[in-house]
């Protein structure tokens, strides 16, 4: 019995679903699969890690991968799943550390090995609720739901448009001259849950400052109310890129490349100015991705390190790689996307 999830890559909306707002994540073909036997206590076998480990599902988290096993299981059992203890094996090639859900994959693949073993079935929006509620609650990322969404509910070759208040999703297929390229830029994330969890706590402040339930029902021109410079341009980024991914779901249906790679590159900028969870690393890897002709780039995820996704010329895409590695020594390419 097994369960298994992939990584994603966000093409637009990022720092937006914990402000209700919008994302476009896209399922990569990388995997976690977690594979189930029953056992005489719970222990768990990865290649994420040296060795075997034992845990029980009242343990205090341990600030390590396991807190990504242990607390989706303790969130299935408070959704009032009968659990007995399993041998767990894990197997990943969903690159940690790189901005590509590493830990919704383990968080989703885990739950769902877990519903094989019982023969119980959740569909795959509770799983994701579920995946995110371990995450938020054990492991302590205040993250919002786009990533667990993204790898519970996302389809191959399918852009995942999601409206992060109504939980509404919609598949758009890939149209075939878009080609996107998952490119690591050599510089391990540093997802201070510390910076990230701050970030969303100033998205907040700024909403209730301005009267909203979220920064997704503020407009722009009530920006200039908020007296704090530091907090206008966090908004301004939250509003803006809310923006930037309606009209990126647009350009995708209209198969207008050149329009949606230029909301990437203005949604970098954004990121980079206002919301500044960008780093030289990525900006620098924008800027080659950018010169050897991609139609636009943008660091993907939250930011601080890991990777960038850029659209790139679909008949050109080898050539475009070797110039972008020629520029970046460091760089490494997770994914080629599309056709
Ligand atoms: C991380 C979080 C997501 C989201 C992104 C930024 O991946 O887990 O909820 O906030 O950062 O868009």
């Amino acid at each position: 019995m097994r369960g298994v999830a992939p990584g994603r890559v966000n093409l637009i909306g990022d720092h937006t679903d914990y402000a209700d707002g919008f994302v476009l994540p896209m399922p990569l073909s990388c995997t976690t699969i977690v594979e189930v036997v029953p056992g005489d206590a719970w222990r768990v076998r990865t290649d994420l890690d040296d060795g075997a480990c034992a845990f029980g599902l009242d343990d205090t988290p341990r600030g390590t991968w396991v807190d990504y096993i242990v607390g989706p299981l303790r969130e299935l059992r408070g959704h009032g799943l009968d659990l007995t203890p399993l041998d767990l094996t894990v197997a990943s090639t969903v690159p940690a550390g790189a901005g590509v859900s590493s830990s919704a994959a383990l968080e989703v693949a885990v739950i769902r090995a877990a519903l094989a073993a019982t023969d119980a079935k959740l569909d795959d929006p509770t799983v994701a609720r579920l995946a995110h509620a371990a995450e938020t609650g054990y492991c302590g990322l205040n993250c919002g739901i786009m990533d667990q969404m993204a790898v519970a509910c996302g389809a191959p070759g399918h852009a995942l448009f999601l409206d992060c208040r109504s939980e509404r999703t919609e598949q758009i297929g890939i149209p075939e001259d878009f080609c996107f390229a998952t490119v690591h830029s050599g510089e391990a994330r540093r997802l201070a849950a510390g910076a990230y969890n701050e970030r969303r706590a100033a998205v907040e402040d700024a909403a209730r400052q301005l009267g909203h339930a979220a920064l997704r029902d503020a407009a722009l021109d009530e920006i200039a109310r908020l007296t704090d410079a530091g907090l206008r341009a966090r908004a301004r980024h939250v509003v803006t890129e809310n923006a930037r991914v309606r009209a990126a779901v647009e350009a995708l249906k209209a198969k207008d490349p050149a329009r949606f790679g230029a909301l990437m590159t203005e949604s970098h900028a954004s990121l980079r100015d206002d919301f500044e969870v960008s780093t030289p690393a990525l900006d620098a890897l924008v800027g080659a991705a950018r010169d050897a002709g991609a139609l636009g780039a943008r660091l993907t995820g939250a930011g601080f390190g890991g990777c960038i996704v850029a659209l790139v010329p679909p008949d050109a895409a080898e050539s475009w790689w070797e110039n972008v590695r020629g520029a970046c020594p460091n760089a490494r390419l997770i994914e080629l996307t599309g056709s």
